[in-house]
């Protein structure tokens, strides 16, 4: 519907349709009409005051309302469009949840999780790879490929820390493929390594032979307990209904990485001081790029003094840093992509400023296809649950509990579930409960996760969500009415329903755009309560709306379940 107005506007006052589309707005009060045209733009165009202009405007579209529009006003310097609500019911019936493929053909990475080996996957993660998955369904909606992209961590200190705590004191106990066990070693490392600094020493020995890959036992353990976490994050991965279709390691890109660093010490980029090879980026101009514009919270990016970046250590091995330079790289030899996305945690932001920069200081062509979303941080109520990891919990500790919390909720609203039914739809409600309280933040937000906020079902909350949906579902699987489907006068809840509906694909394409799931899943929120309010005010069953009620519920159900299997939520079909 959006689309006729912006026409008729484009063509009147020979602006672009995108421009247009920019312009219009949906104004506050529904007597204002459905969708709204600010005139001040073109004052100076026509010569003349905006207020007039709307007044022109509308009296000229109104000599010759088009299809789909059932009156155009004009209100101070605004011109206000009604559309005909019938035309947009019809629409939504026959349209709903659908995205009309723009067809971008683009290729595109979505790099997220990157969950280390050797250590835990904690809450946090979770957020990440939640808003990567988002972003990976967004893109595809749109008609682009989507390669989804996991860069794991699984050489460095962590991992020498690791191997030294399990040779040293718990190599009686059998490897195994569990995230809680694998993490508890890492943390008894930690815990040793506090108590007693001078055994530091002996982790920078492993650290250095696992570098030289010299010792041929050490090699094989790292391997064997690389591949054991490896595969204990897949088993998080499918319960938080995501997967990889390429999977980088930091071990892959750290002999280049090394190169790199002295390839950029032979440009005059970077230099080695006091042993260490650092690029200096402090003193730099900066009236250059801006790569802040995803970084949400910290709008004065711009201005930020990006510091001295280091690559190597004074003993030659490779940091962090000087793997990015490699991964960037790696991924366009791998792939012709048109769009790089990292999404990585915020108090990377200034690695990600500093990887950006460089790369465009050694003339990276594709420097402008990557792109930063970054996200908060994840907070839990202290003392409220569990941490065997110090400040952090436990994914495999943190799902127990929910799931458990879930079933307990719904144990008490169906009763008569077997034991498998009830498992898995509470394992459902849970992965819904956690991820929706984490997408719908502002990305920039820090979220404290409180589990009974979460798993309300009343409220702004995935079970909520997944509730209105099997309500809908089953209205629609139990009535099969034999009414024709006839659109009479329409209720107000009914109209406000259908509006939504039909801004489905507009809000998506901005949640795209925006790299911000957050909007979806408000719009997921807002559009189930238009549907309960309308259920409530509008009865179904036996009226004369009945077989265009029908079809409403269900054109509600199929919008709803493509916004959460957006957000990568499945939903249940009863509940
Ligand atoms: N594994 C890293 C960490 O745990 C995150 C990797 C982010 N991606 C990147 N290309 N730097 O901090």
């Amino acid at each position: 519907m959006k689309d006729i107005v912006v026409k008729l506007i484009a063509k009147e006052v020979g602006l672009k349709m995108g421009d247009v589309e920019n312009l219009v707005e949906i104004p506050p009060k529904e007597d204002m009409g459905d969708f709204a045209f600010p005139c001040f733009g073109l004052a100076k165009k026509f010569k003349s005051n905006p207020m007039k202009i709307a007044e022109d405007l509308a009296k000229k579209f109104r000599k010759e309302l088009p299809k789909g529009i059932s009156n155009v006003d004009f209100n101070g310097a605004y011109v206000n469009f009604f559309i005909d609500k019938k035309i947009l019911a019809k629409g939504v019936l026959a349209g709903a949840g659908v995205i009309e493929k723009k067809a971008r053909g683009e290729k595109i990475m979505v790099e997220f999780s990157q969950a280390n080996t050797h250590k835990a996957f904690h809450v946090g993660h979770i957020r990440g790879t939640s808003v990567g998955e988002s972003l990976a369904r967004m893109a595809e909606a749109f008609g682009n490929s989507v390669i989804r992209a996991n860069y794991q961590g699984d050489t460095g200190m962590h991992v020498a820390k690791w191997i030294w705590c399990y040779n040293k004191y718990h190599k009686k106990e059998s490897l195994k493929k569990d995230e809680s066990w694998i993490a508890g070693i890492y943390v008894d490392a930690i815990k040793r390594l506090t108590k007693n600094e001078k055994l530091q020493e002996e982790v920078n020995e492993i650290n250095w032979k696992l570098d030289s890959g010299e010792d041929e036992a050490l090699n094989k353990l790292w391997k064997e307990t690389r591949k054991l976490s490896l595969d204990a994050l897949e088993i998080i991965y499918k319960d938080l209904n995501t997967g990889f279709d390429k999977y980088y390691f930091e071990s892959e890109v750290e002999q280049e990485g090394k190169k790199a660093a002295k390839d950029l010490v032979k440009k005059g980029i970077a230099k080695v001081d006091e042993g260490a090879t650092i690029i200096d980026l402090s003193r730099r101009d900066d009236s250059s790029k801006d790569y802040s514009a995803e970084h949400s919270g910290e709008p004065n990016d711009k201005d930020k003094n990006l510091g001295v970046w280091v690559l190597l250590r004074s003993d030659g091995t490779a940091l962090y840093s000087a793997k990015d330079i490699v991964l960037a790289q790696k991924k366009f030899e791998d792939y012709k992509l048109d769009k790089g996305i990292y999404v990585v945690a915020d108090a990377q932001n200034l690695h990600m400023l500093q990887l950006f920069k460089t790369l465009e200081l050694m003339g990276f062509k594709n420097v402008d296809k990557l792109k930063h979303r970054a996200y908060g941080l994840i907070r839990l109520p202290t003392g409220k649950m569990s941490s065997r990891t110090g400040d952090n919990v436990l994914y495999s500790d943190f799902k127990k509990e929910i799931v458990e919390y879930a079933r307990k909720g719904l144990s008490e609203r169906v009763s008569g579930l077997s034991k498998n039914e009830l498992d898995a739809r509470s394992l459902v409600i849970a992965v819904a409960a956690i991820k929706y309280s984490m997408l719908k933040q502002d990305m920039g937000k820090t979220i404290v996760f409180d589990k009974k906020e979460a798993l309300r079902f009343e409220g702004d909350t995935g079970p909520y969500l997944l509730y209105s949906y099997a309500r809908a579902s089953s209205i629609v699987r139990k009535v099969k009415s034999k009414k024709a489907v006839k659109i009479l006068d329409l209720k107000d809840s009914e109209v406000r329903l259908l509006k939504k509906i039909n801004s489905f694909e507009e809000i998506v394409a901005k949640a795209y755009e925006n790299l911000a799931p957050n909007l979806i899943a408000n719009y997921a929120f807002e559009l189930s309560q238009m549907f309960n309010e309308f259920y409530h005010s509008c009865p179904v069953l036996g009226s004369e709306e009945e077989g265009f009620r029908l079809k409403l519920v269900d054109a509600f159900r199929i919008t709803l379940k493509k916004s959460l299997d957006l957000l990568g939520i499945d939903v249940l079909e009863s509940m």
